[in-house]
């Protein structure tokens, strides 16, 4: 089993260029499927979230190539004629669901597995489902799928009870080619969604934005396929600043999009470090202590979950007590008992914990659960007085592109080890 072997209490120093941002090449493959032809997708990492997703565009009939070196993928969706996704793909990443309605669009049915839970907690599709009834779909599920069918997708105004970004792109996709207007309120407008609606609108398609949280979609007969660069992954750049700032380091990561980390980038000062901005880079600095900072996980422009595990471990060094409130997935919190297994001193009360900082963390063996919580534990590992090993880093390749390699050459003892 691979693990990362840490070396703590190196500080971080140099330049780090952000990788594309998973979270947008993702819904763009499933975007692809909305026009025939040759569709690219540029700045596309090399995860393995994103190889599942081009399994499952395969498995429909797309032709997916992708060059590691110019980090360019084409998909040809000429010779689609499958609709169905399948539980082995979806079980494994949730954003299968995406092809849904694509599928929909094109083949006018779909068969696409239940996502179910995974290791953040309950993951609910029933946002997305009641929004494609509203817009002509009959939809059942039999024996864990989502039978799903429609003649022609209506235009509709759909209203969110909860802002979903899985679910606005998911109407997004739908609408493009529905016949008539479809108004999304309380739409969801992270930047990877803007990035969807942008690549929409390349490809013919007609979306306007209207105040913070509406989207209107006049549907169009076709759209064509085109070339389009994904946007930079704020995740992995957030998870860059605060490894920094956790070591008391001195690193500037470049090919971002300062914008959009806005709110880390504000929570970072607050707690004492320096921060410096230009057009496509962020540098950030500490020298003294770290303060305490209260921070709530909310949607776009706000601070995001995919940041709050990182910011918990960063806050278990802090000079007191800080309270982090997770109000999009209430049960994120499994980096925290591993956390605490490095000495960290962090109570989980509902939705919310509450960490005490520390004087020092010291290393040892901790597990990941998700995603986000490995980056927690490699930020909270680099920090250590000794040695942390992480486990189960699988969960790290699906979202952070060699992130051992671009941690080893801002100074970090860091190596993948199989043990
Ligand atoms: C969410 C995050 C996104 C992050 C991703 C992976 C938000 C708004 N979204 O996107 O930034 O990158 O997780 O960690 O921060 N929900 C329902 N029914 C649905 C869909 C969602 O109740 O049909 C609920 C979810 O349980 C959650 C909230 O809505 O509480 C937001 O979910 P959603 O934005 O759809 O999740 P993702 O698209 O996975």
């Amino acid at each position: 089993m691979e693990k990362l072997w840490i070396e703590g209490g190196v500080p971080l120093t140099g330049e780090v260029e952000i990788s594309g941002a998973k979270n947008v090449v993702l819904p763009l493959m499933a975007v692809s499927l909305l026009a025939d032809g040759i569709f690219a997708i540029e700045k596309v990492p090399a995860l393995n979230d994103i190889k599942m997703m081009a399994h499952l565009l395969r498995v429909i009939g797309s032709k997916v190539d992708y060059s590691s070196k110019t980090k360019t993928m084409t998909i040809d969706n000429s010779y689609c004629s499958y609709y169905e996704a399948p539980y082995e793909l979806v079980n494994k990443m949730r954003a299968s669901i995406y092809v849904l309605s694509p599928l929909l669009a094109r083949f006018g049915q779909a068969k696409v597995s239940l996502p179910g839970g995974c290791a953040i907690g309950p993951r609910p599709i029933d946002l997305h489902l009641k929004a494609l009834e509203q817009m002509g779909v009959k939809i059942e599920v039999n024996h864990g799928y989502i039978e799903a069918e429609v003649d022609r997708l209506k235009g509709a105004e759909i209203i969110f009870e909860k802002v979903s970004v899985g679910a606005t792109v998911t109407v997004l996709m739908a609408a493009a080619l529905a016949e008539g207007e479809t108004v999304i309120k309380n739409a969801a407008v992270e930047p990877e969604v803007m990035s969807v609606v942008a690549c929409l609108n390349a490809m013919g398609g007609k979306i306007e934005k209207r105040g913070d949280s509406e989207l209107r979609i006049i549907g169009v007969e076709k759209l064509r396929p085109i070339t389009f660069k994904a946007i930079p992954d704020r995740i992995e750049a957030g998870t860059f600043l605060i490894a920094a700032a956790v070591t008391k380091g001195e690193v500037k990561i470049t090919g971002c999009e300062p914008l959009h980390i806005e709110a880390l980038i504000q929570k970072l000062k607050e707690a004492g470090c320096e921060v410096q901005a230009g057009d496509d880079w962020v540098k950030v600095s500490r020298k003294g202590d770290l303060k305490p900072v209260d921070i709530v996980t909310h949607p776009y422009p706000l601070f995001p979950t995919d940041l709050q595990a990182q910011f918990v471990a960063l806050m278990s060094l802090a000079k007191g007590t800080s309270v982090i409130e997770e109000t999009i997935f209430a049960e994120r919190f499994h980096h925290v008992p591993e956390l605490n297994r490095l000495d960290a001193n962090i109570v989980v009360e509902g939705n919310k914990c509450i960490v005490t900082g520390v004087s020092k963390l010291s290393g040892a063996e901790v597990m990941a659960t998700d995603l986000r919580a490995s980056a927690a534990l490699i930020i909270a590992g680099l920090a250590a007085e000794g040695v942390t090993k992480v486990s189960r880093i699988y969960h790290l390749d699906r979202g952070y592109e060699r992130i051992e390699v671009k941690l080893e050459k801002l100074g970090a003892k860091i190596k993948r080890i199989i043990a």
